[in-house]
């Protein structure tokens, strides 16, 4: 069994769009609801020495949702992160973002370039936001990145590995995830760091993302520490 809590933490942010509309709002008030939640989870990891914590916050995916939620919810999110860039610096937290950014202009590029440089060296939490991320696009990169580097041969194809796959995704520099968690009461991964959930614990629960809080996440790693991880061997010794 896990004696340690999970290192990587990695959760899908769902139900925001049906939190809002129970409540006769509209789906961005869900969205602008879902980033206190977010506030609250990240102080919670760091309260309890989580190092490393990777949020799902838009997927390749979530183009196709109405034009209108899809303009607020990608201005909500960059928007948030100019204007806590500077309380995740004082708070010694290092941000990245994963995802292909190029459909959203030069100037979000650069804000997100300067705030990962001025967290660069922050040591307490690891927080990694996925924006237009999905796991087959990672994927599929990786192998583009491999056949490049086999075309003008600095790449053989016995060099062609796990590792070398692993080490061209955008987490090339994370951990993979011990604990994967998705609120909002579906069942499935949707294209989230397909690759590197390979072996980690998963956990679904029913509560909306607006309202996931401090004893959710300890529900999580409650049923984290009771699990017995065997990453394929047989549990005998472990
Ligand atoms: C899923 O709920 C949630 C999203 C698609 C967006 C999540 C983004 C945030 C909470 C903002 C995060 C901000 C930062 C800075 C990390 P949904 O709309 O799919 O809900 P539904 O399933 O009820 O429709």
């Amino acid at each position: 069994m896990p004696s340690v809590d999970p290192a990587h933490v990695a959760i899908i942010m769902d139900g925001n769009g049906r939190w809002a509309e129970r409540r006769g709002k509209s789906r961005i008030f869900g969205h602008r609801k879902g980033v206190e939640a977010v506030r609250n989870v990240v102080d919670a990891c760091g309260r309890r020495g989580i190092p490393y914590l990777t949020l799902y916050a838009f997927s390749s995916e979530n183009w196709n949702r109405p034009r209108e939620e899809v303009r607020l919810l990608t201005e909500l999110l960059f928007t948030t992160l100019e204007s806590e860039a500077l309380q995740l610096h004082e708070n010694g937290i290092r941000l990245r973002v994963i995802g292909d950014l190029s459909p959203f202009g030069e100037k979000i590029d650069r804000t997100v370039r300067e705030v990962q440089e001025l967290t660069r060296a922050n040591k307490n939490l690891n927080l990694t936001v996925a924006v237009n991320y999905g796991g087959r696009w990672d994927i599929a990169n990786a192998c583009r990145e491999i056949a490049v580097a086999v075309k003008n041969r600095s790449c053989s194809l016995s060099e062609i590995t796990e590792q070398a796959v692993a080490g061209r995704l955008s987490t090339a520099d994370l951990p993979e995830p011990d604990l994967f968690i998705r609120t909002g009461g579906e069942i499935r991964v949707s294209n989230f760091l397909l690759w590197q959930i390979a072996y980690s614990e998963l956990f679904f629960i029913d509560t909306l993302w607006p309202e996931f809080d401090e004893s959710c996440l300890d529900e999580a790693l409650k049923s984290y520490r009771r699990r017995q991880r065997r990453f394929g061997k047989s549990g005998k010794g472990l």
